[in-house]
């Protein structure tokens, strides 16, 4: 994407939003899929020069669509699954499920006989409950499934606290220190509709130092320890999750994902060449990483209130319905406007407010840009990730379309959704006597 400094020539994939927009429409999600490749080639190149076996497995929580998925597979990744409809999503797009993972904490029966049936690559099993119902059904199915233990080594990623999820107090993943992993991997050992590769931990989003990663290894890895001395057992797989923070204001300073790679592939070299055990495959989960950059959300400007020398509110038409992120999390994002700057050039800091009723409906509390008027289009950057995949019909507004761009070329993944969509589901009142 190219954003020069007097929001001169805005394009995405070397396509104007103008041009998007007046094909698209507004609110529209636009995706400059050339960053998409990069990043996945960043991680998949670094873990190619370290000479080890890996997958990159694609988080596709963080925006999950058909054409999305067809990427990731002619990228080489494989794909992260939370869900019956990740799962689903995935078979539609025709993904090779063999690299599908399934994650999650309380996956359903149905869930699990679906992708038992399709045959995916692993569970990462969360807790006892799944691991007997997984057991029950791959014999019922007359499988054997393959398993990855989800861990909790009690490494807190410095992140908000919604999205930090390796600590031990987490509703995700067996405990380690309590015991519970060794007990959940002495069941599976002895099941023989269950296969042990290995374990998995992730430790939080949106991260920026490779410390915690060190750290989790490290645990993971006195684990290891203990259970190749009293179970004989030696990981195949070491999955250290997702999380690779990325940039959405310029006060954050994201580490190049080979960085991340090359950290993570020393640190279970060296354990395990220091603990006597063969170097496991090494799998991680990137999602924002992927994604998040590669998009941004245009908007067309309407109404403006101005409290004089309190604030000037701009509106959008669209809001917390397409982006959840600043009222959940308290997210920053930078933005720009899409036309021409005024010719004074006169600065204006505005507030950018969506259009749900909701007070806390705010996209960015305060930026400065070019003065603005009603119709002109505002660019929102780096809502790639968990902005479709996290947005809602909150005040029956519909959701926005998706757009790919490349080499000037743009092609519609997802249309916009109409009225009619938002009613499919409804059934009219009838009397129930
Ligand atoms: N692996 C596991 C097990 C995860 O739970 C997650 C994210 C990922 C991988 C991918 O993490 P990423 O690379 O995307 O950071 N809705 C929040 C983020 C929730 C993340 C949940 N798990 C947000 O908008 O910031």
């Amino acid at each position: 994407m190219s954003n020069d400094v007097h929001q001169r020539s805005i394009t995405i994939g070397g396509v104007s939003a103008e041009e998007l927009v007046n094909t698209y429409g507004t609110p529209l999600y636009a995706y400059d899929t050339t960053v998409i490749r990069n990043k996945a080639h960043a991680f998949i190149d670094a873990f190619k020069e370290e000479e080890i076996n890996f997958q990159v497995a694609y988080a596709s929580k963080a925006f999950s669509t058909v054409a999305m998925v067809q990427l990731a597979e002619q990228l080489g990744l494989s794909l992260d699954v939370v869900s019956g409809g990740e799962l689903y999503t995935a078979k539609k797009a025709g993904f090779p499920m063999e690299k599908v993972h399934f994650h999650g904490n309380n996956k359903s029966l149905k869930e699990i006989k679906e992708a038992i049936e399709l045959g995916i690559g692993c569970f990462v099993v969360d807790n006892f409950h799944e691991l007997s119902l997984l057991s029950s059904e791959s014999k019922r199915q007359g499988k054997v499934a393959p398993v990855l233990l989800r861990v909790t080594p009690g490494v807190e990623a410095h992140t908000h606290a919604y999205i930090s999820t390796g600590q031990e107090d987490s509703k995700f993943g067996f405990d380690l220190q309590a015991g519970q992993a060794k007990r959940a991997a002495v069941e599976v050992l002895e099941d023989d509709s269950l296969h042990l590769l290995g374990l998995h931990c992730h430790i939080g989003s949106q991260i920026f130092e490779t410390d915690g990663f060190i750290e989790a290894i490290d645990v993971l890895y006195s684990h290891l320890q203990n259970w190749k001395q009293t179970l004989s057992y030696e990981a195949e797989v070491v999955n250290t999750g997702g999380g690779f923070g990325i940039r959405y204001t310029e006060d954050d300073q994201p580490l190049d994902p080979s960085v991340f790679v090359k950290t993570i592939v020393k640190a279970v070299k060296d354990a395990s060449e220091r603990l006597g055990m063969a170097i496991p495959e090494i799998w991680i989960e990137p999602g924002r990483s992927i994604v998040g950059e590669a998009g941004s959300t245009i908007y067309t400007i309407g109404s403006e209130k101005v409290i004089e020398n309190v604030r000037h509110y701009l509106s959008v038409d669209g809001g917390m319905s397409d982006n959840i992120r600043p009222a959940l999390y308290d997210a920053k994002y930078d933005a720009a406007l899409a036309h021409q700057a005024t010719p004074d050039n006169e600065q204006v800091t505005y507030a950018i407010a969506g259009k749900a009723c909701e007070s806390g409906d705010m996209l960015i509390d305060a930026i400065t840009l070019p003065k603005a008027k009603s119709g002109d289009l505002l660019i929102v950057y780096s809502t790639g990730a968990y902005g479709y995949s996290m947005a809602s019909n909150y005040n029956r507004l519909a959701k926005p379309a998706v757009v790919f761009a490349e080499g000037g070329k743009h092609q519609l993944v997802v249309k916009r959704e109409t009225y009619e969509d938002l009613v499919k589901n409804d059934l009219s009142l009838q009397s129930l006597d």
